[in-house]
């Protein structure tokens, strides 16, 4: 019985059978970074070392009921100390990149004036030691440790910390330009501007919704300066960016009241800094929304300008989507907020917003995984900002890791994480997102800020009694997929 030869059978072709897209579609583009990120207050210690003086995390570690249990940076994971230790590890587990802080206080300790040498030389081993094992520098100038006197003297909320952010930068680079392909400037400004001087569940700990807009506005300002120092400095082979936490807001329900309560989110979660650093201007519906606190009369003529500098690339930090709900009236807001729960709100002139805890899964951090809400967070951004390649800067998850008495590190939660959010990337990348790598957060189990050491978010265990290193199987997991440059099917 012969069939019109117009039918075709799918199932029966070999090209469906074998199809050479298949495997080809679970590659990735040649040159894809990939690395694994940390920061600097997160993972060396050494606080009082080789000149280094205290930051606004040291000092909000120190003060009673800030952060679980006590814990500080003080010695961390002390990568200060075994820095080769811990790069031949990404090298052995075949990484081609390394996302790392520099902390301003170790090389510039009263944030002001020269440079210390001996914290610039803990940075040249470092990258030194990273290109003899080819896996390529990414450096972040703030990762939040303000040198402690600057905050003295008014932190973020004050204008002249911009200066001084430039001049540091300036330093940094003359010390690091020649061997530092890829500079971030900020990490994460809503976490400093909104945790730090908003809710206070971050260094340093102030409550005062007006002093988090002019801190935002501040670091803003920071960045723009920061990348014409840079710019002033490096040769034009290296690459500028900024990474972000830009807060993939959906509305619990498509009611109006829910949608413009994630609209207010979204503004000032991801757009009061996307704006101005990309587009050049405040979005107007976050003038509006804050209307009732500030006229944002601290926006001085030529800030825009000075803001929005050409970057090369837009870092992306993904955990979690945000979701949200209009708070009804004679309610109190819900305090879900994944940032902790303190009494004061990180999202000033949006107090009545509910922020929703969606249903499934969850990490030890209590944040929903929901790897679609990458795709579509990339996907959006590149469609917003054509021509601006992606990095994700940030990915990763902490789960309740135990040390086997067989000396293994089983994680397959971790694995599943990983797996899933890749494929989000890569479908991403399908979608017409140009994503060029990808940092895992964290090599390391190291500090999680309020959260301390109770939060692993390494693939590789850290004992912080004897400070050893244990690969956990998501660290083979994922050393075999950059190997690889492919997911496994
Ligand atoms: C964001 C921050 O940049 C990093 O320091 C932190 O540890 C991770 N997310 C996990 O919360």
């Amino acid at each position: 019985v012969s069939e019109p030869s117009t039918v075709t059978h799918p199932t029966d072709s070999p090209v469906t059978r074998h199809d050479p897209r298949e495997s080809a579609e679970r590659h990735f583009p040649a040159g894809f970074l990939w690395g694994t990120a940390t920061s600097a207050y997160q993972v060396e210690g050494a606080v009082a070392e080789d000149g280094r003086t205290p930051s606004i995390w040291d000092t909000f570690s120190a003060t009673p009921g800030k952060v679980h249990g006590g814990h500080t940076g003080e010695v961390a994971a002390d990568h200060y100390h075994r820095r080769a230790e811990d790069v031949a590890l990404m090298a052995g587990l075949g990484l081609n990149a390394y996302r790392f802080s520099v902390s301003w206080p170790r090389v510039q300790p009263t944030g002001r004036g020269p440079a210390v040498q001996r914290g610039l030389d803990f940075y040249r081993a470092l990258v030194d030691d990273l290109c003899e094992r080819g896996v390529r520098p990414a450096l972040t100038l703030y990762h939040w440790d303000l040198p402690q006197e600057l905050e003295d003297s008014g932190g973020w909320a004050n204008r002249d910390t911009v200066g001084r952010f430039a001049e540091y930068a300036h330093l940094v680079a003359e010390a690091l330009g020649d061997r530092v392909p890829l500079w971030t400037t900020l990490n994460e400004p809503w976490c400093s501007a909104f945790l730090g001087y908003g809710s206070g569940r971050h260094a340093p700990g102030r409550t005062e919704p007006l002093a988090a807009l002019r801190a935002a506005h501040h670091l803003n300002l920071a960045h723009g300066t920061a990348v014409s120092a840079l710019r002033s400095v490096l040769p034009g082979s290296a690459k500028v960016a900024v990474s972000h936490n830009l807060h993939l807001v959906r509305p619990a329900t498509t009611s109006a009241a829910d949608r413009d309560a994630a609209r207010r989110i979204d503004a000032l979660g991801g757009r009061v800094f996307t704006g101005p650093m990309l587009d050049g201007r405040y979005p107007a519906d976050l003038i509006e929304d804050t209307a009732a606190l500030t006229d944002w009369n601290f926006v001085a003529e030529g800030d825009l300008e000075a803001i929005r500098q050409p970057i090369d690339l837009l870092g992306v930090n993904f955990y979690t989507p945000t979701v949200v709900s209009a708070t009804p009236e004679g309610q109190e807001p819900g305090r879900a907020d994944g940032h902790g729960g303190s009494a004061h709100s990180p999202w000033p002139g949006s107090e009545r917003v509910t922020f929703r805890q969606p249903p499934g899964e969850r990490t030890a951090s209590g944040w929903a995984v929901d790897p679609s809400a990458l795709r579509e967070l990339l996907v959006r951004v590149a469609r917003e900002h054509p021509g601006l390649p992606l990095l994700v800067t940030e990915n990763g998850a902490a789960f309740e890791d135990t040390l086997d008495a067989d000396g293994a590190v089983h994680d397959p939660r971790r694995v599943a994480y990983l797996r899933a959010h890749l494929e989000a990337v890569h479908r991403a990348i399908s979608d017409g997102a140009d994503v060029r790598g990808y940092f895992l957060w964290s090599l390391l189990d190291n500090f999680e800020w309020s959260e301390g050491y109770a939060k692993r978010f390494g693939i590789v265990h850290v004992d912080f009694a004897t400070q050893r290193r244990v690969l956990k199987d998501s660290a083979r997991w994922y050393g075999a997929v950059a190997r690889a440059n492919a997911l496994p099917q």
